[in-house]
């Protein structure tokens, strides 16, 4: 099994940007949180937050959703070299629609709810006065879902799709991913401004 050391030193081999690594803390840290929400196992959870960190480590090298030479497919070839199980490798191929891999495991589920969402939460932060997600609430958040002109990058399909596999209510959903973040900016994890 590898370690979340390995995991995090195979991401920055690949990623420069400063924001793409804040989005796999992001994700890791809401895979993490979801992990303790459904009461899965020490290994499980170390897998789930792995697969979190991992799951966009290729796109600055590939960001094209080709396959072959695309993004997740290139990691997904590194991902088997290197040793990472199959479970995490499906759950990251199968966060992106078009690559046809079905999310055919809780993990999988999570990571695809949790993955755009994140990235909404962090910029309707990120627009707040005090640049933060202390006093963001989900009432914001749902309004800068519906204001189509923010944050275009983040699918709303996507996120009312995820929650929807996930069978939790998008509300709760939300709710649950602004306290995973939250406590990662607490912890000095995440830095936003
Ligand atoms: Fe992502």
């Amino acid at each position: 099994m590898k370690t979340r050391e390995q995991a995090l030193e195979l991401l920055h081999c690949y990623t420069q940007s400063t924001s793409l690594i804040k989005h796999a803390l992001s994700v890791e840290g809401c895979m993490v949180w979801y992990a303790r929400h459904f009461s899965v196992s020490e290994e499980e959870k170390t897998l789930w937050g792995m697969t979190g960190l991992l799951h966009d480590f290729d796109y600055e090298r590939y960001p094209e959703p080709t396959n072959p030479g695309g993004h997740p497919f290139e990691g997904n070839r590194i991902l088997a070299e290197e040793g990472y199980p199959e479970e995490l490798r499906d759950a990251i191929m199968g966060h992106a629609d078009y690559t046809g891999v079905v999310r055919g495991t809780l993990m999988a589920k999570v990571l695809f709810a949790v993955d755009e969402l994140s990235g909404l939460i962090t910029a309707a932060a990120l627009v707040r006065p005090d640049r933060s997600l202390k006093n963001l609430e989900v009432s914001s958040i749902k309004k800068k879902m519906k204001d189509k002109a923010f944050a275009r990058g983040c699918n709303r399909e996507d996120i009312k799709k995820g929650a929807e596999e996930l069978g939790i209510e998008l509300d709760l959903h939300i709710a649950n991913v602004l306290e995973a973040l939250r406590a990662l900016e607490t912890e000095g994890i995440l830095v936003l401004s």
